[in-house]
Parts: structure tokens; sequence; C-alpha cells
């Protein structure tokens, strides 16, 4: 059978991803020990008390049935977390829906809310999903540069009228990935000015909104005045609970927005696993003394890791957030090909700047997801493959 295929299917071409993870493989198969320090998947568990929970629930009988959406009381534990950590208050019933982790409401938010031709603006280096929700919308992207010499903001001023008159949304995402970059008050106050005057929704993904160092706590955008009357946020329970493989999260903010987002989903899936629910429930209520001692671990291993690669010749922006390294690569070579050479010549593997946008070119991406033995490994492989030399 001849198969054919959507024309948005056209928008997912090979990624570098598969590129490298094939890679990888080989030089596995050929008996070689790679450090993986690309992709964002936290290396450490839960908290036991939501792993308890979770079992718990998992083995009553009565908990296997549709959820449909998310519980009151998910609803409410969201609203305590958010009251409690950034003084954000949202009501249970009508400013938040739970998400089969936050990927769900990034890639379903312009599907419901653009038509094809419609222009999303997204940061550029930015997450890979905000392009996949674009593409099966049929909406167009607006890249906003973040750049060094720009504190890693987009310049908004720098976004045509034209461009800006057509746009349905914007996403931005502080601290970000790849780029652990934090936003200012004064920048989200002019995020939200500018959705008002050119009627634009806002996005913040804030799936790292816990993971930060040395006093940096990031600021929510729904904190800032008016941005529940142009937004929403996304946030998740994978990095800041560990919990990325049981999938759930949430997005919170604007009434309208989110009763049409969950409208939307209502005709998709039937909601998260109950027992998933009870255990986020725990998270978000009781695990703010787990995500200091999270933050305590990742900012030691940030700080073995700059140190280290700093004595060997590479100098790299100590982040303030997130659990990414975003490191400036040395003259001469492009993201991919660095990237290359540090998986033959020092077995570790790292995220090339450009998978991420044309503007990641001249980084790379290491994530802190392995232990400090390892990473004093990696520092050693790099010393030894003669890159810094
Ligand atoms: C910036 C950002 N947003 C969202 C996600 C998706 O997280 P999840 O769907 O697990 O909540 C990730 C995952 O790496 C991410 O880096």
């Amino acid at each position: 059978m001849e198969m054919k295929l959507a024309a948005r299917m056209e928008a997912f071409g090979a990624s570098v991803f598969s590129e490298l993870a094939a890679h990888k493989k080989s030089k596995l198969s050929e008996g070689y020990e790679m450090i993986d320090l690309s992709i964002g998947s936290p290396d450490l568990p839960p908290p036991s008390f939501v792993r308890e929970t979770l079992a718990f629930y998992a083995s009553q009988p009565d908990t296997y049935g549709y959820p449909i959406a998310g519980t009151s009381e998910f609803h409410e534990a969201v609203a305590y977390y958010y009251r409690t950590s950034h003084g954000v208050s949202l009501h249970p019933d009508e400013e938040v829906v739970c998400l089969m982790g936050s990927q769900d409401g990034l890639v379903h938010l312009p599907m419901a809310f653009a038509n094809p031709g419609d222009v999303i603006l997204v940061p550029d280096p930015g997450y890979p999903a905000y392009a996949a929700g674009i593409a099966m919308a049929q909406a167009e992207a607006y890249l906003m540069p973040l750049r060094k010499e720009n504190g890693f903001l987009p310049d908004l001023h720098a976004i045509p009228e034209d461009v800006a008159k057509r746009a349905v949304m914007m996403i931005i995402n502080f601290p970000g990935n790849p780029v652990p970059a934090l936003a200012t008050e004064s920048f989200f106050r002019e995020v939200v000015a500018f959705a008002k005057r050119y009627d634009i929704l806002v996005v913040s993904d804030f799936a790292y909104s816990e993971l930060y160092y040395d006093c940096h706590k990031p600021i929510s955008f729904l904190a800032i005045p008016e941005a529940k009357t142009v937004g929403v946020e996304i946030n998740s329970l994978s990095k800041s609970y560990n919990m990325a493989g049981c999938r759930i999260g949430y997005a919170c903010g604007n009434a309208d927005i989110i009763r049409i987002l969950a409208k939307f989903k209502s005709n998709l899936d039937y909601g998260v696993f109950l027992p998933v629910q009870k255990a986020a429930i725990q998270a978000l209520t009781k695990g703010a003394a787990f995500c200091e001692e999270s933050r305590r671990i990742y900012e030691a291993r940030r700080n073995l890791l700059i140190d280290g690669l700093a004595e060997i010749g590479w100098n790299v922006e100590r982040p303030k957030a997130s659990m990414f390294v975003w490191a400036e690569i040395p003259k001469g070579w492009t993201s991919l090909s660095f990237t290359y050479a540090l998986m033959d010549k020092a077995n570790v593997v790292v995220t090339p700047g450009e998978a991420f946008g044309r503007n990641g070119e001249g980084f790379v991406r290491m994530a802190l997801v392995q232990d400090e033995k390892i990473l004093k490994q990696a520092i050693q492989n790099i010393k030894r493959s003669g890159l810094f030399s």
C-alpha cells in the first residue's frame, strides 16, 4: 500500500536528536562508555512520600476508572502551590486545568487558538515542542532571538509591526531550556503591555520554576499585574519533583483560556490516572523541603562542572536556574561538529545548540543529570580529548 501522509507531517523531519542517539548507540556497541549529558530527564527519584502515595492508590481497586479531568483536590493543590510559592491567587475550579505533562498544554494550545497562517512568537533557541505545536496548528512561527548581549531575553521592539498584528500567541520560557536565563519583572511587564496592545495570548512555560540557585528565585508570569488578563502559565511536576515519566502538569491563569484548553482536551483524552493525581497533590502541598534539597544537589553539580571545565580551559557561564549549562563552544566549530567531537574524542554526549533553533549555533547544552563522580569523569575525558589544549 502506498501511504500518503498529511501535509502537516512534513514539518517533522529527521531530527538531530535521533541522529545523535544513533551515533551514541553505535559508540556503545563498539564498547565505549558514554557519559550522557544530552537529555533533560532527572536522574533522581521523586520524594518517597510521593512514591508511597502513588503505590498506595495504585493498589486500590477503585482508582482505575476514567478520571475525565483534574480532581478538585488536584486543582486546590495547584492553587495552594501558587499561593505559597509565588504569591499568586488562583480560582481552583476556573483557573486551573490538569495536563498529561506540560507538553500536553504546550502542543495543544496553538491548535486550540491559532488558525493556519496565524503567527506565534517563540524564543529561538527554544524548547522543540513549541515548533511541534505550531506545525500541528499549521501556524507560522516568528522566532524571537535570545541573544547573550540582551541577557537572553527577547527584544520585543525588534518584532515588526505587521508580525505583531498577525500574532495570536507568544510563548516564553524562564527559567529556560536550553538557555537557563531568568526573566526580570520589567521584561514581564513589557510582555503584558505588548500582549494587550496587539491582543496576543501569552503562554509562560514555567517547567523549571523550582530549579534555581544562589537565591535567584524565578518570578511567575502570573505574579505580574494584569498577566491573567492576557495569559496562562504552564507548569510541570517532571523537573521539580523528578516525576518526568509519571505524566502530570497543569496550566493556570486566564479562565477563558483554561476553559477552552479543557474543552479541547475533553475531546482528546480522559485525564491523568487518579493515583498520579494523588501523588502530585502530595508533591505540590508537601514538596517544599524536597525542592530545597534538589536545588542543593543541582547546585553542587553545577559548581563542579563549571569549575572543572574552567580548570581545563573551557569558560562557561554559571547558570542561575534550570538544570542546564549553556556552554559557548570554541571558535572554529559548529555546535554539531563540536558535539560529534565531544562524543568521539571524550565519550561525552551533549546537545548541539542548533537543535534548538538557528540562534543556538555557537553553543552546546549540557544537562546536570549525572552525579558528581560521573561529572568529574566527564571533565577528565574532555581534558584528555585535547579539544582545549
Ligand atoms: C522548557 C520545557 N517545557 C516543557 C517540558 C515538558 O515537560 P513535561 O511534559 O514533562 O511536563 C520540558 C521538558 O524537557 C521543557 O524543557
